[in-house]
C-alpha cells in the first residue's frame, strides 16, 4: 500500500462504506475508560462509524487521509449536533499536533491500510500524553494457517481491497516495539484484536 493507492480505494469506498457491526468498536471505547474531559484523537476515523459510541463530556479529534471519508464522517457530525468532534484532513504518519496533546490515541482498523504502520505509532506515542492510552484494532493473520494462505493469495491485491490481507500480529509488535501490550481478542472469531498499552515515555 502506498497513500495513493489508500486515497483511491476509501474515495471508491466512501459512498457504500458499510464496515459498520463490528463489536471491536464499542469493545474498545469500553476499555478507553473515558472521563469527563479527556482529548481522544482517533486516527483514520474513516466516516465517524465510532462516532456515537463516545460519551458527550468528551473532546474527539478524528484525523483522516481520504476528504471523501472525512465528509461522509462530517455529515454524521452535523447530524448528531456533536460540538464536542473535530475532524482534520491529516497523514497519520505525519501528524499536526504537538507533542502530549491527547490522553487517548486510537486507530480501527487502520494499521493494516496505511502504508507505514510503524511511523503511525511513531506518532501516536509522540501526541498521546505520558501515561496516557493507546489503542489499536485491526485484524491479525494467524501463522500456518488456512485463513493465512488465503490472506497470502489475497495479499498482492492490496491496493484494490484497500487495506493488508497478510498481517500478523508479531511482526507487528516486533517493528512497532508494542511486546507487553495487552492483547484483547473481539469475538466471536477472534480475528479481529485490540491491543492496549500505556505511553510510556
Ligand atoms: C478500513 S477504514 C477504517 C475507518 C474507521 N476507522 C472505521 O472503524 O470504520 C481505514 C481508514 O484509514 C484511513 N487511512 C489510511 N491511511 C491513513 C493515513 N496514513 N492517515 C490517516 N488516515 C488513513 C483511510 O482513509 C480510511 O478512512
Amino acid at each position: 500500500m502506498d497513500n495513493t493507492s489508500v486515497l483511491s480505494s476509501y474515495k471508491f469506498f466512501a459512498r457504500f462504506y458499510v464496515f459498520g457491526l463490528n463489536p471491536g468498536r464499542a469493545e474498545a471505547v469500553r476499555r478507553m475508560e473515558l472521563k469527563s474531559g479527556h482529548r481522544v484523537l482517533e486516527i483514520g476515523i474513516g466516516t465517524g462509524l465510532s462516532l456515537p459510541l463516545y460519551p458527550s463530556n468528551i473532546d474527539i479529534t478524528g484525523i483522516d487521509l481520504t476528504a471523501e471519508m472525512l465528509e461522509q464522517a462530517q455529515q454524521r457530525v452535523d447530524h448528531m449536533g456533536l460540538d464536542n468532534v473535530q475532524l482534520h484532513l491529516m497523514d497519520a504518519q505525519k501528524l499536526d499536533f504537538q507533542d502530549n496533546s491527547f490522553d487517548r490515541s486510537i486507530a480501527m482498523f487502520v494499521a493494516s491500510v496505511t502504508p507505514d504502520p510503524v511511523a503511525m505509532i511513531r506518532e501516536m506515542k509522540r501526541v498521546t500524553r505520558p501515561n496516557g492510552s493507546i489503542f489499536i484494532l485491526n485484524h491479525f493473520s494467524q501463522k500456518r494457517s488456512v485463513s493465512s494462505v488465503i490472506e497470502g493469495a489475497l495479499s498482492p491485491l492490496a491496493p484494490l481491497l484497500g487495506f493488508e490481507p497478510l498481517f500478523y500480529l508479531d511482526e507487528f509488535l516486533n517493528k512497532a516495539g508494542l511486546n507487553g501490550s495487552k492483547d484483547i481478542p473481539i469475538q466471536p472469531f477472534g480475528y479481529w484484536r485490540l491491543l492496549c498499552f500505556k505511553n510510556k515515555k
